[in-house]
C-alpha cells in the first residue's frame, strides 16, 4: 500500500466522488515553459534529456511547481519503443521526429525484435522510478505509450506525415504485412506499459493521435483491436491500488461506445465532440478526459474561464471527469494563461460534487 495525498486523478477515472475535478494538460512539461528550455540545454537534446533519469524528473515537476495540477506525466515519447527496435529516431529541428531505418517491406517487419523494457529502455524506467520517488506522494504518476497503429505510421513514413500514404499502402496492399508490425508492437507495448507500472506508474494513457484518420472499419481493424489487446494484457492493479487504464484516440468522438467497450477505464476526447454528448453515450461505462480546445489557452482569461464553466456544465453533476485540454498544450502559449485554466477548473467545478 502506498499513500497518496491527492488521488482526484485515479478516483475520477475509476468515476469514484471527488471533492472537485481533477486536471492535468497533455504536454504539461514543454517548450512553453522557460524552464524546460533551459534544462534541455543544459541535457543537450530531447533525446538526452529523456535519457537522463534526473533532467527527465526535473521537467516532470517543472509543471507542478507553477500549477496545482492533480497528476504527473512521465516525461517520454512515444517513439521510444520503434528507437529500441532499431530504426535510429533523431529530430531535425523544426521539422519533428524522423527515423533513419524506417519500415519498407514484410522482411523489415519479421527482423524487428521486442525490446527488453528493463534493457533498451530502461532509461525509460529509470526515469519512472526516479520520478515517483521525487513525487513523494503528491499526486499519482502517469505512464504511457504510443497505440500500435500511431507507432506504426512514424516507423512506415519515417517521420510525420499528412496523408499517411505509405503506411495507406501498405494496409490494402499488404494488410498481412501490417497486421504483423501491428501485433509486434501492441506485445512491445503491454511489456513496456507493464515494465512502467511495476516501476511506479500508477495510471497508464495510451495515445492514438493518428487513429482518427482511419474510416470507422479501418479504426476498428487497424487501431482500436491491437489498442483491445493492449487493455487486455495490462496489469490492472498494484501496490493495493487499481491501475486505471486511458485511451486517447484524436478526432474519434464517432466511434465511443467501441471504445469504451475495449474495457479501459477512461476515454480522452478532444474539442470537436460536445462532452454532454460524450457522457451521454458512454458515461455509464467509462470515465471522460478532456476536452478545451488547447488555442483557448491564448485568450483572455475571462474566455478561459468561460469555457472551463462550459465543459463543467457540459458533464454536470458526479464523478467521471478528467478535466484536460484536448491535445497537447501549444508551445507558444503564455505560462500563466495555463494557470488560469487550472484554477478554474478546481473553482467552479466544486458546486458539481455535492452529492
Ligand atoms: O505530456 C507530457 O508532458 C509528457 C511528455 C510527452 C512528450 N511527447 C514530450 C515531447 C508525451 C506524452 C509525448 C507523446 C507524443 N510524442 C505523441 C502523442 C501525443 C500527441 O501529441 O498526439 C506523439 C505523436 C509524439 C511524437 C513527437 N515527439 C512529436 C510529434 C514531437 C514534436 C516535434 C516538434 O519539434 O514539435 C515530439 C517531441 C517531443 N515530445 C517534445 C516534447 C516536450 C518536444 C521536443 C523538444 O523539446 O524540442
Amino acid at each position: 500500500m502506498h499513500s497518496l495525498k491527492n488521488d482526484r486523478y485515479l478516483r475520477a477515472l475509476l468515476r469514484q466522488p471527488v471533492d472537485v475535478t481533477p486536471v492535468w494538460m497533455m504536454r504539461q512539461a514543454g517548450r512553453y515553459l522557460p524552464e524546460y528550455k533551459a534544462t534541455r540545454a543544459q541535457a543537450g537534446d530531447f533525446m538526452s534529456l529523456c535519457k537522463n533519469a534526473e533532467l527527465a524528473c526535473e521537467v516532470t515537476l517543472q509543471p507542478l511547481r507553477r500549477y496545482d495540477l492533480d497528476a504527473a506525466i512521465l516525461f517520454s515519447d512515444i517513439l521510444t519503443i520503434p528507437d529500441a527496435m532499431g530504426l535510429g529516431l533523431y529530430f531535425e529541428q523544426g521539422e519533428g521526429p524522423k527515423f533513419s531505418n524506417p519500415i519498407t517491406c514484410m522482411a523489415d517487419i519479421q527482423n524487428l525484435p521486442a525490446p527488453d523494457p528493463e534493457q533498451e529502455l530502461q532509461y525509460v524506467m529509470n526515469a519512472v522510478r526516479t520520478i515517483r520517488k521525487n513525487l513523494q506522494g503528491e499526486v499519482p504518476l502517469i505512464g504511457f505509450s504510443g497505440s500500435p497503429w500511431t507507432l506504426a505510421t512514424y516507423m512506415i513514413e519515417g517521420g510525420s506525415s499528412k496523408a499517411f500514404t505509405k503506411i495507406k499502402k501498405m494496409a490494402f496492399s499488404e494488410p498481412q504485412a501490417l497486421h504483423l508490425l501491428l501485433d509486434k508492437l501492441a506485445d512491445s507495448v503491454i511489456l513496456y506499459l507493464n515494465a512502467q507500472i511495476a516501476a511506479g506508474a500508477q495510471s497508464v494513457m495510451v495515445f492514438d493521435t493518428w487513429g482518427g484518420v482511419l474510416s470507422p472499419r479501418d479504426y476498428q481493424d487497424f487501431s482500436l483491436q491491437y489498442m483491445h489487446k493492449i487493455v487486455d494484457g495490462l496489469t490492472r492493479e498494484n501496490e493495493g491500488r487499481k491501475i486505471p487504464v486511458t485511451l486517447f484516440t484524436k478526432n474519434a468522438g464517432m466511434w465511443l461506445e467501441s471504445i469504451a467497450a475495449t474495457g479501459c477505464d477512461g476515454v480522452g476526447l478532444d474539442w470537436t465532440i460536445d462532452i454532454d454528448n460524450a457522457k451521454a453515450r458512454v458515461g455509464d461505462k467509462v470515465a471522460l478526459q478532456g476536452n478545451m480546445d488547447p488555442s483557448m489557452l491564448y485568450a483572455s482569461p475571462e474566455r478561459i474561464e468561460q469555457e472551463v464553466k462550459h465543459i463543467l456544465a457540459g458533464f454536470g453533476e458526479g464523478p467521471g471527469h478528467v478535466f484536460n485540454l484536448g491535445h497537447g498544450i501549444h508551445l507558444d502559449v503564455p505560462p500563466e494563461n495555463a494557470k488560469v485554466f487550472v484554477d478554474a477548473v478546481h473553482k467552479y467545478s466544486a458546486q458539481y460534487h455535492k452529492g
